[in-house]
C-alpha cells in the first residue's frame, strides 16, 4: 500500500491529491522527517506519497497539508500566500505546492529564488500558469527581504495597484514549526535499526537491519526484488503489473549510505539518494581544485534535470545504475568517468569497472542474483581531462531523455593530443552505448577541424538506429549524437585555446541555466464606488480551503458504508467484434461483487451529447482502443481479462461537410499577384486537469432515485443521459458538482463516458474515479487538425482570396466534433480582413477514442492556419511579417466571411499597445544583432493577434438560469447554472450578487451547483458562462430586490437584516430565480446569415525566443499580451485566465505530443511521457495588459469573456520559434516558406535547422 492510499482511504486525510500515481504531477506532495542517528541530524524532505511504499516509513514523520494549518485554525504563511497571491485556481495541484514549498522552508528559512525553482520541479498546474505562485513565494526570498528591507512592496508597475499586498501577509516564523515527534526521536534512538517483515497478500516487505542480513537475505532470495526509493520499482507494480513477492528493503543500513573519500575519487553508498549525492558533490566542487571535479560537474549538470526533487529525495543511485534503463541520466556519466561499483554477496565482494561489459542487454547488468550493488567510486578528474553531461528531452524539467550523453577526452600532458576519449550515449540503444570505434579512431589525434569532420562521419556510421526503433525520432536522436559532440568538441576547444573557437561559434557551448522570471500585470482598478467588489481582484472563494486541503473535491467525498469501486474493462483493438465475453475469471477475484455488460443496462446503451451514435458498453463492436466493454464492482479495484476481438477497418467523414463562403473567390485569386499554397498539421491534446474524471453514484432505494456526485461541467447533460441509460425521467436523477479540479472543456460531455456506466453500477453506492492513464486513454482530447490553403495576395502583402480546408480527427463519435470545425471555419480568418473567401470543414471518422471539447475549441486550429499562410505570404514576399499582419487587420466595421458586422473593434489599441509596450522595433534590432553574431543560437520574435467569437454556436445553449434564496438572518444563498473549474466562475457571480444586492461579499454563499435547483443548464463553457449565468443572477437579485424595495422606503436607515426581517414577517417570498438568454443570435450555414456571436473578444501576444540550433531546445526569452476583456469583472481572475490559457496553448503549440502505435494505442498514457508546460516553461518576462477603457455594452456590467480567447496567443511563441528558424536555415543558404507543423517540438525545430549535421545522418 502506498503512502497517498492510507492517508486518503484508511486515515481520511483527503487533503492530499491523487493526480497521477507516477510521481509525476506533484499532486500528493507530503514531507517527511527522520532522524538520522549516525550524524545525530533530522531530516525534512518532500516526497511523492503516490510512490511512497507505507511499509518504508518505520520511524518517520509523515506532515501533510492538514498539518501545518488550516482555515479554521490558522493557517500556515506557505497556504495562505498561494491563496492571495491568486496562485490556486482550481486548487487541485495546490497541496502539493504547498508542501513542496513547506518542506523548503524546513530546511532552509529564507531560501533563494533558484532553490524555490528547484523545489516545483516536480509539481505540476494545469490551470495558474505558474507566474503568481511563484510571486506568491517570492515573499519568502532573500529577494523579497530585500526589498521588505528598503521599505517597499512587490509591486512591478506603478500603472496599477499590485493583485496582491505582500504587507498584509501574516509574517513567516521558522521557530514556530511543529518540531519533531519526541516519542519518534526515542523510538529510533532506542531502535536503531531493527529488522523488520511485513507480511501481506501479494508480497513481504523485509527491512535489514544490517549489512551482513541483507546480504544473507538475497542469497536465500535471489528474485527479490531491492527497493531503495521505489520510483522504478512502484512504476513497475503499478503499470506494468509487475508481482514480486519477496522485498528487501536496504534504505537504512548505514554501508549503503555511507559516503567516504579515496585517493582516487568519492565512494557513495548504493542508497544514497540523488539529492544527498548532489549535496555532497556541489560541497567537493566548491573544495577541490577545478580540475579534479570536472566529473562531478557533469554529475550535477544531469541531477540539474534528473526527475523532480521529491523523486530525488528518494531515489538512490544504485536503483539508477541498477535499472539499467537505456535512457538513464547517470550511467553514461558514470561510464564516460569510467566508475567503479563494488558488488557483494554473501561470500564476498568484487569490484567492476562501468564500461561496455556492465550492461548486457535492455535493463540487464552483470551483477549476479545473490550479488548487491554495495556502492559507486566516483572518480576525480585529471588536470588534463575535460567532461560535458548532456541531457535532451522534450521539456527540461522532469522529463525522460531522448539522448543522453556524456563524454571525457584526456589530452597528453602539455598537448591537444588526445590520450583517451570516451563517449557514452543513452537513448540510442537498448543500453547505454559507448561510441567505442569513434573513439578508437580518433586516439593520437589533435583536437581540431579535422578531427571534428572525423568524428561525426564516424559517429553517424556508428551510432545508427532501426527505423522503427523504440521511441521513434530515428533522424533527429541520430542528429543529437553529432550535435551534442559538436558542442562537446567546442566546449574543449574553448577551455584549451579560447580564441579557437569563433566569437560566433561560442554561444552553441553554453551550459543552459534558467533565469528567474519575472512578471508585470497591467489593469485598470475600479474606483467608482468604494464597497463595490466587482472590477477589484479579489481573491478566489475557495483559495484558502484549497491551499490547507480542506476544499471537498468528488473523490474526498467520504465513504458510504457497503461502497463499492468500478473498474473499467476496455478494448485493446481499435476496431473489431466481440466474438464473446469470458468474465469467469474476473468473478472468482476475491472482492469483485460482480460484472455488468451491456446487456445490464436497465434504459437505452445508446448514448452522445447531441447524436446517440455512442454506446454505454460496447455491444457487438468496439470501435477504439479503450472503449469501455464491462464494469467490475469490487471493493478494490481489480483487473478483468479482456475478451477476444476480431480486428476490421474502415474510414470515413461524419456529414454534413461545412462550408462558408463569402465574396468572388475566382476573382480574388484573378486579382492576386501572387498565388501560394500549404499546408499544416496541428496535433491533438490532452486536457490533463489534475483530477481526473470521477463519479460516485448513490441510489437512493426507491422510485429509482439516484443522487450522483461529479466532476463535470454539464451537470445537465449528465442528468439526462443517466435518466435515459437508467430508464426513469430526468426527474428522479439529481447531479451534484461541487467544485472540479480543473476541466477545459474535457469535462463538458466525455465525463458522461464514466458517470452513465457508474449509474448503471450502482445497485449500491458506486465510484470511480479513473486513473490518469485511463482517463488520458478513454476520454479523448483536442481535435488534431489537418488544414490546406491557398491564397492570393497583392504586392503590398493584401490578402485578396484564400481557399482553406480544415479536416478534423473526431475519433470514434460525433460527440462535438461538428460545432468544433464550425468554430475554426468561424475562426479562419483571424484577425483579418478578407474579401474572398472559402473555407470548408471536414470531420474524419477514426478508430480513435471521440475528441471533444477543449479550450478553444476549435478556434485555435482554425487561427493557426491562418497564422500559417500569413506568415508564408510575408516570407515569400520577403517582408517583415508583423508589417503584413497590420495590413491585413480588420477595421471597424468591415464584415466576417460569416456576414457579421464588426463594432467596437479593439484590435489595433490592442495591437499598437503590444507594439510599444513589447518594445518590439528595439527586440527585432537587437534580434537581428544576435542572430547575425550567433550561428548556433537564434532569437526569433512574432506578434499574433487573436479575435474570439463569444457565444456558443447553437443558439439555444445561450441561456441560463440563477435561483436566489434570502434566509431570515439576512445570508443569501446564490445558485446558478455554472459549475466552478477553477476559472473563478461563482466567485465573479458572488461579485455581481453582492453589487446588485449592495451587500458584502460574505453574506453571500454558494455551496454547489446542482440539478434540483437550477434546471436545464447549459454546459459551462464556451467562456459565456459569466455572461450567461452572471445576468441570469442579476435577473434574481433584482427581482429580489423589487420585492425588498417597500421596506427599505419605510426603513432607509435601516440594515439589510431589517428588511429582510421586515419583508419576511409582510410574507414576502424571498426567493426567486432569474433568467437570461443572450439576444439577437441564429447563424445559419444555409444562407450564411444570422448573427454568429453576440461580440468578440481581442488580444494581441508579442513573444520573443531564443533557439539551440543544435539540439532543438528554445527558450522563451519574453511575451507581452494586451487583452480587451472590457470592465473586467475581476482582474485578478481574468489575468489569471490570460496567463493559464497562454501557458495551455505554449503546451499545445510547442511541447505537447501525443503519440499512437501503429495499431491506435495511445504511447502517451500519463505525466511521464506526455509533458504540459512546467514552472521552468513560463516566459522569462511575461507582461499581461488588460486594455483600459474598452467597456463592453453586451455583456454583463460591460465586461467581457476570457477563458478560451488568450488561448491562442500562445502562437506567437510558435511564430517566434519559426521565425528563429528561418535565421537559421538561412545561414544553410536556405530561404522563404517553409512547412512547421505544430507542436514546434525540440525534434521538428532541430529538423528544420538543417545544417552540416542534419545532412550526415541524412
Ligand atoms: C517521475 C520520475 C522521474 C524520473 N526521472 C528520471 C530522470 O530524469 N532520469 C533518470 O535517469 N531516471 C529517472 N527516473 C527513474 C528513477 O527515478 C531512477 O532510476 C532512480 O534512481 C531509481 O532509484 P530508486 O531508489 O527509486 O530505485 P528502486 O525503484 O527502489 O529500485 C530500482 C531497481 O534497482 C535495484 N536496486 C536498487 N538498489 C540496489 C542495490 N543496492 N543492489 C542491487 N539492486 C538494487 C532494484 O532491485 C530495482 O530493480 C524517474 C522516475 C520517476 C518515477
Ligand atoms: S499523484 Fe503522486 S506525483 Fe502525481
Ligand atoms: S490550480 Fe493548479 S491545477 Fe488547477
Amino acid at each position: 500500500m502506498t503512502l497517498l492510499t492510507y492517508l486518503r482511504r484508511k486515515l481520511g486525510l483527503t487533503g492530499t491529491k491523487l493526480g497521477c500515481a507516477e510521481g509525476g504531477c506533484g499532486a500528493c506532495t507530503v514531507m517527511l522527517s527522520r532522524y538520522q542517528t549516525h550524524t545525530q541530524q533530522l531530516l525534512h524532505y518532500a516526497v511523492n506519497a503516490c510512490l511512497a511504499p507505507l511499509c518504508s516509513l518505520h520511524l518517520v514523520a509523515v506532515t501533510t497539508v492538514e498539518g501545518i494549518g488550516s482555515v479554521a485554525r490558522k493557517l500556515h504563511p506557505v497556504q495562505e500566500r498561494i491563496a492571495r497571491s491568486h496562485g490556486s485556481q482550481c486548487g487541485f495541484c495546490t497541496p502539493g505546492i504547498v508542501m513542496s514549498m513547506y518542506a523548503l522552508l524546513r530546511n532552509n528559512a529564507t531560501p533563494k529564488m533558484a532553490d524555490v525553482e528547484e523545489a516545483f520541479h516536480g509539481n505540476l498546474c494545469r490551470c495558474t500558469g505558474y507566474r503568481p505562485i511563484l510571486e506568491g513565494y517570492k515573499t519568502f526570498t532573500t529577494l523579497m527581504f530585500r526589498i521588505f528591507n528598503v521599505n517597499c512592496v512587490f509591486v512591478s508597475v506603478q500603472e496599477s495597484p499590485s493583485l496582491f499586498n505582500a504587507a498584509d501577509f501574516a509574517p513567516f516564523d521558522p521557530t514556530q514549526e511543529i518540531i519533531f515527534p519526541p516519542e519518534l526521536m526515542s523510538l529510533t534512538k532506542g531502535q536503531g535499526s531493527a529488522s523488520l517483515r511485513f507480511h501481506g497478500d501479494r508480497a513481504t516487505w523485509l527491512q535489514p537491519a544490517s549489512l551482513d542480513e541483507f546480504l544473507r537475505l538475497k542469497w536465500k532470495h535471489p528474485d527479490a526484488r531491492v527497493v531503495v526509493g521505489n520510483t522504478e520499482v512502484g512504476i513497475e507494480v503499478k503499470f506494468k503489473n509487475m508481482v514480486y513477492p519477496v522485498i528487501l528493503a536496504p534504505a537504512f543500513i548505514p554501508e549503503l549510505n555511507a559516503v567516504t573519500h579515496t585517493e582516487d575519487g568519492v565512494v557513495f553508498g548504493a542508497a544514497c539518494t540523488l539529492s544527498h549525492m548532489g549535496a555532497v558533490l556541489r560541497q567537493e566542487v566548491e573544495t577541490r581544485p577545478p580540475h579534479q571535479t570536472q566529473v562531478f560537474l557533469a554529475v550535477l549538470e544531469q541531477l540539474r534535470w534528473f526527475a523532480g526533487l521529491q523523486i530525488r529525495n528518494v531515489a538512490a543511485v544504485g536503483g539508477n545504475i541498477m535499472t539499467a534503463s537505456p535512457i538513464s541520466d547517470l550511467n553514461p556519466v558514470f561510464m564516460a568517468a569510467g566508475c567503479r561499483l563494488t558488488l557483494m554477496d554473501r561470500d564476498g565482494s568484487r569490484v567492476v569497472r562501468m564500461d561496455e561489459g556492465f550492461f548486457c542487454g535492455y535493463r540487464k547488468t552483470s551483477v549476479r542474483p545473490q550479488e548487491v550493488l554495495l556502492s559507486i567510486e566516483i572518480p576525480y578528474s585529471k588536470k588534463t581531462q575535460f567532461v560535458s553531461a548532456f541531457k535532451q528531452s522534450p521539456r527540461r524539467e522532469d522529463d525522460i531523455s531522448t539522448v543522453t550523453a556524456a563524454m571525457s577526452v584526456t589530452f597528453a600532458p602539455g598537448t591537444a593530443v588526445v590520450e583517451d576519449l570516451r563517449l557514452s550515449y543513452g537513448g540510442m540503444a537498448a543500453v547505454t552505448a559507448l561510441a567505442g570505434k569513434t573513439a578508437a579512431r580518433l586516439l593520437g589525434r589533435r583536437w581540431g577541424e579535422e578531427l571534428l569532420q572525423d568524428a561525426c562521419s564516424s559517429l553517424a556510421e556508428e551510432m545508427t538506429l532501426d527505423p522503427s526503433a523504440p521511441g521513434g525520432m530515428v533522424t533527429y536522436r541520430r542528429t543529437l549524437t553529432l550535435s551534442l559532440f559538436y558542442k562537446f568538441y567546442l566546449t574543449v576547444l574553448h577551455k584549451l585555446r579560447e580564441q579557437a573557437v569563433p566569437s560566433d561559434c561560442l554561444s552553441a557551448a553554453e551550459v543552459y541555466h534558467p533565469e528567474t522570471p519575472s512578471g508585470v500585470q497591467i489593469y485598470q482598478v475600479n474606483t467608482v464606488v468604494l464597497d463595490d467588489v466587482v472590477g477589484r481582484p479579489m481573491m478566489h472563494l475557495s483559495a484558502l480551503k484549497q491551499a490547507t486541503g480542506e476544499a471537498v473535491y468528488c473523490d474526498d467525498v467520504p465513504l458510504y458504508e457497503n461502497e463499492l469501486y468500478l473498474a473499467l474493462v476496455t478494448s485493446s483493438k481499435a476496431h473489431a467484434h466481440i466474438l464473446s465475453i469470458d468474465s469467469s475469471v474476473a468473478e472468482a477475484m476475491p472482492g469483485v461483487a460482480c460484472c455488468v455488460f451491456a446487456e445490464d443496462i436497465p434504459g437505452s446503451n445508446a448514448v452522445g451529447p447531441i447524436t446517440y451514435d455512442e454506446t454505454v458498453l460496447a455491444d457487438g463492436q468496439v470501435t477504439c482502443v479503450g472503449h469501455i466493454i464491462v464494469t467490475e464492482n469490487s471493493p478494490t479495484k481489480k483487473v478483468l481479462k479482456l475478451a477476444s476481438i476480431l480486428n476490421i477497418c474502415s474510414q470515413s467523414f461524419y456529414q454534413p461537410i461545412r462550408t462558408i463562403e463569402s465574396g468572388d473567390l475566382e476573382a480574388g485569386f484573378k486579382q492576386a499577384d501572387h498565388i501560394l499554397e500549404g499546408e499544416m498539421h496541428i496535433g491533438g491534446q490532452e486536457h490533463f486537469y489534475l483530477e481526473t474524471n470521477v463519479t460516485l453514484a448513490v441510489p437512493k432505494g426507491e422510485d429509482g432515485e439516484m443522487e450522483l456526485f461529479v466532476s463535470t461541467q454539464s451537470a445537465s447533460k449528465t442528468q439526462l443521459l443517466v435518466a435515459k441509460v437508467l430508464g426513469v425521467p430526468a426527474n428522479r436523477v439529481v447531479v451534484r458538482v461541487k467544485r472540479m479540479g480543473g476541466g477545459f472543456g474535457g469535462k463538458e460531455t466525455r465525463t458522461t463516458v464514466l458517470s452513465t456506466v457508474v449509474a448503471v453500477a450502482a445497485n449500491k453506492p458506486v465510484r470511480c474515479m479513473l486513473d490518469r492513464d485511463e482517463d488520458m486513454l478513454v476520454t479523448g482530447g483536442r481535435h488534431p487538425f489537418y488544414g490546406k490553403y491557398k491564397v492570393g495576395f497583392l504586392n503590398s502583402g493584401k490578402v485578396v482570396a484564400l481557399d482553406v480546408s480544415y479536416y478534423s480527427n473526431a475519433g470514434n463519435s460525433m460527440d462535438l466534433s461538428l460545432s468544433i470545425v464550425e468554430r475554426a471555419l468561424f475562426h479562419m480568418e483571424n484577425s483579418y480582413s478578407v474579401a474572398n473567401v472559402r473555407g470548408r470543414g471536414f470531420v474524419c471518422r477514426t478508430n480513435l477514442p471521440s475528441n471533444t471539447a477543449f479550450r478553444g475549441f476549435g478556434g485555435p486550429q482554425g487561427m493557426m492556419v491562418t497564422e500559417s499562410w500569413m506568415t508564408d505570404v510575408a516570407q515569400s514576399l520577403g517582408r517583415p511579417a508583423e508589417e503584413v499582419r497590420r495590413l491585413n487587420l480588420y477595421v471597424e466595421g468591415e464584415s466576417t466571411p460569416y456576414n457579421q458586422i464588426l463594432d467596437q473593434l479593439t484590435l489595433d489599441r490592442c495591437w499598437d499597445q503590444c507594439l510599444q509596450r513589447s518594445g518590439y522595433q528595439q527586440r527585432r534590432a537587437a534580434a537581428d544583432l544576435y542572430n547575425r553574431q550567433n550561428r548556433w543560437t537564434k532569437r526569433g520574435l512574432a506578434i499574433v493577434p487573436t479575435k474570439f467569437g463569444i457565444s456558443f454556436t447553437a443558439a439555444f445553449l445561450n441561456q441560463a438560469g440563477a435561483l436566489v434564496h434570502i434566509y431570515t438572518d439576512g445570508s443569501v444563498l446564490l445558485t446558478h447554472g455554472g459549475t466552478e473549474m477553477g476559472q473563478g466562475l461563482h466567485t465573479k457571480m458572488v461579485q455581481v450578487a453582492s453589487r446588485v444586492l449592495g451587500i458584502p461579499c460574505s453574506k453571500i454563499h454558494i455551496s454547489e451547483t446542482s440539478t434540483n435547483t437550477v434546471p436545464n443548464t447549459s454546459p459551462t463553457a464556451a467562456s459565456a458562462s459569466s455572461d450567461l449565468n452572471g445576468a441570469a443572477v442579476v435577473n434574481a437579485c433584482q427581482t429580489l430586490l423589487q420585492r425588498l424595495a417597500p421596506y427599505k422606503t419605510l426603513n432607509p436607515k435601516g440594515s439589510w437584516e431589517d428588511w429582510v426581517k421586515a419583508a419576511y414577517f409582510d410574507r414576502v417570498n424571498l426567493s426567486a430565480n432569474g433568467f437570461y438568454k443572450t439576444p439577437d443570435l441564429g447563424y445559419s450555414f444555409d444562407t450564411n446569415s444570422g448573427r454568429a456571436f453576440n461580440y468578440f473578444t481581442y488580444g494581441v501576444a508579442c513573444s520573443e525566443v531564443e533557439i539551440d540550433c543544435l539540439t532543438g531546445a528554445h527558450k522563451n526569452l519574453s511575451t507581452t499580451i494586451v487583452m480587451d476583456v472590457g470592465h473586467s469583472l475581476n482582474p485578478a481572475i481574468d489575468i489569471g485566465q490570460v496567463e493559464g490559457a497562454f501557458m495551455q496553448g505554449l503546451g499545445l503549440f510547442t511541447l505537447e505530443e501525443l503519440h499512437y502505435s501503429p495499431r491506435g494505442v495511445l504511447l502517451t498514457r500519463g505525466p511521464g511521457s506526455y509533458k504540459i508546460p512546467a514552472f521552468g516553461d513560463i516566459p522569462t518576462q511575461l507582461t499581461v495588459s488588460l486594455l483600459r477603457d474598452a467597456p463592453n455594452d453586451k455583456a454583463i456590467f460591460a465586461s467581457k469573456a476570457v477563458g478560451e480567447p488568450p488561448l491562442f496567443l500562445a502562437a506567437s511563441v510558435f511564430y517566434a520559434i519559426k521565425d528563429a528558424i528561418s535565421a537559421a536555415r538561412v545561414e544553410s543558404g536556405v530561404s522563404g516558406p517553409f512547412r512547421l507543423d505544430s507542436p514546434a517540438s525540440a525534434e521538428r525545430i532541430r529538423t528544420a535547422c538543417c545544417d552540416r549535421f542534419t545532412k550526415l545522418v541524412q
